[in-house]
């Protein structure tokens, strides 16, 4: 993306030449050192432009161009901000093709200032900023603006000097903690619907990748506002679900999906509250029995190897309980019913649930990789989690217990995460 490639400046090779090399040399230098340090720059600007991100989401600026082009005037006017400053920060965007600025060939040009006849249209990077947008990213935006959330970014260094979570650091208390205090239910709200957003629109590209109809019920753990479970609900009609997070997080999902005469409020809301049960609880101390496909999607990258194993271990039990019980409602039908023993065999056999871990799986080596960025957010924010590799999925499901069965990397360039399917380890016990 950025990284230039360095000559090897070390090397000695030719420590004879002459004096002529020498200064070619050094001039070869310094260019790719200017090179180098104006891409050095061009980094550190960028925090500003998460930063003018964040700002634009916040104003709704990308809202206001929904019906075409508009005046820097105008857009001031309407967000209730500063012209010319608003001027500067959409120059600043137009640059990294988010808006763009219209190229009147007129005399104004000349004038200085005209924020009358300044105008911005929308692009395609920009629409994802608008609120109701299919794949709107406007509320994971937001989320750049929490001031508990940055002041974990700009503590960074306290988790690169200690290993330890900067979050809790700057703010008292581990992230989810944390979104769990009255006080800041502000933030969780946030935090929540910022989730949600990237699970809308990630949610067409991950059905392409997986066939989540060989599913009766799917367990969506630590779920948050349920948006996963809404749009796999509503493709398919004989799907049951279950939706399992914090209290704070179902209470969220309710008033996501309810209006306030209590009757659907999204798109897929209907599908979601007719067909979904909404479960409150602790992922560490047990989950929901009931499903054969148990779903954890943004969950394990948030979490140490002890923690994300106990999770693990947590869904396997939850498996273990669900085909228990499966076997001794087959053994009460089969008195009842006096069915053939192979038949009930086949009814205690027939529970074979699967785990999906949805998630980012490291891209090892010196390749960009959005997953390279988001490791270190989990770094600062969360409790030891981290992004980890493939060979690391693979030790961290069998230590828990579980056997890989597949992995499916994303296919298209909007949808990061990867698919990876796994099942009890007990299956395969014969
Ligand atoms: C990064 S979010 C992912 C949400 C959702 N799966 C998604 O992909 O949009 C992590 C989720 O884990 C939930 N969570 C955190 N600690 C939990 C716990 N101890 N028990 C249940 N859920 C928990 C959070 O409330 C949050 O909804």
């Amino acid at each position: 993306m950025y990284l230039v490639d360095m000559p090897d400046f070390t090397s000695n090779s030719d420590s004879t030449s002459n004096k002529n090399s020498d200064s070619s040399k050094s001039t070869y230098y310094m260019s790719h050192l200017q090179n180098f340090s104006f891409t050095i720059l061009d980094m550190l600007a960028h925090s500003q432009l998460s930063q003018a991100i964040y700002i634009i989401a916040k104003f709704r600026i990308a809202d206001y161009l929904k019906n075409g082009p508009k005046s820097v005037k105008e857009l001031a006017e309407q967000s209730k901000t500063h012209p010319d400053s608003l001027y500067r920060l959409l120059r600043m965007l137009a640059s990294v093709g988010i808006f763009t600025e219209i190229e009147e060939k007129e005399d104004w040009k000349k004038e200085v200032n005209n924020n009358n006849k300044r105008k911005f249209d929308i692009t395609p990077k920009a629409a994802l900023l608008q609120s109701e947008t299919k794949g709107s990213i406007r509320n994971f935006a937001l989320m750049f603006g929490l001031e508990s959330f940055n002041r974990a970014i700009y503590d960074l260094s306290y988790s690169i000097e200690t290993g330890e979570n900067s979050f809790k650091h700057a703010n008292g208390l581990d992230m989810f903690e944390y979104f769990q205090q009255d006080q800041n239910r502000k933030d969780a709200q946030i935090f929540n619907s910022a989730m949600a957003s990237l699970s809308s629109s990630h949610a067409s590209s991950m059905f392409s990748m997986y066939d989540f109809s060989q599913f009766t019920t799917v367990a969506d753990i630590g779920g948050g506002q349920g948006i996963l479970l809404s749009h796999l609900l509503k493709t398919n009609p004989n799907l049951r679900g279950i939706l399992f997070d914090l209290p704070h997080a179902i209470e969220s999902a309710k008033s996501l999906h309810t209006n306030v005469s209590g009757n659907p409020r999204l798109e897929d809301s209907g599908d979601f509250l007719s067909r979904c049960k909404l479960v409150e609880g602790d992922f560490f101390k047990s989950i929901p029995l009931g499903a054969d496909g148990y779903i954890i999607k943004s969950v394990i990258l948030n979490w140490d190897d002890d923690s994300a194993t106990k999770i693990l271990k947590n869904c396997l039990q939850a498996m273990k309980k669900t085909k228990a019980k499966a076997k001794a409602n087959a053994t009460t039908m089969t008195t009842k019913m006096t069915t053939s023993t192979s038949q009930n065999e086949d009814r205690q056999n027939g529970y074979t649930p699967k785990l999906l871990i949805i998630d980012l799986i490291m891209q090892e080596g010196n390749k960009p990789f959005i997953g390279k960025f988001i490791d270190i957010v989990m770094l600062a924010l969360t409790h030891k989690g981290r992004i980890r590799t493939e060979k690391e999925y693979r030790n961290l499901l069998h230590n828990s217990g579980f056997d890989i069965t597949k992995i499916v990397y994303p296919s298209d360039y909007v949808n990061f995460l990867s698919i990876i399917e796994a099942i009890p380890s007990f299956i395969n016990i014969k």
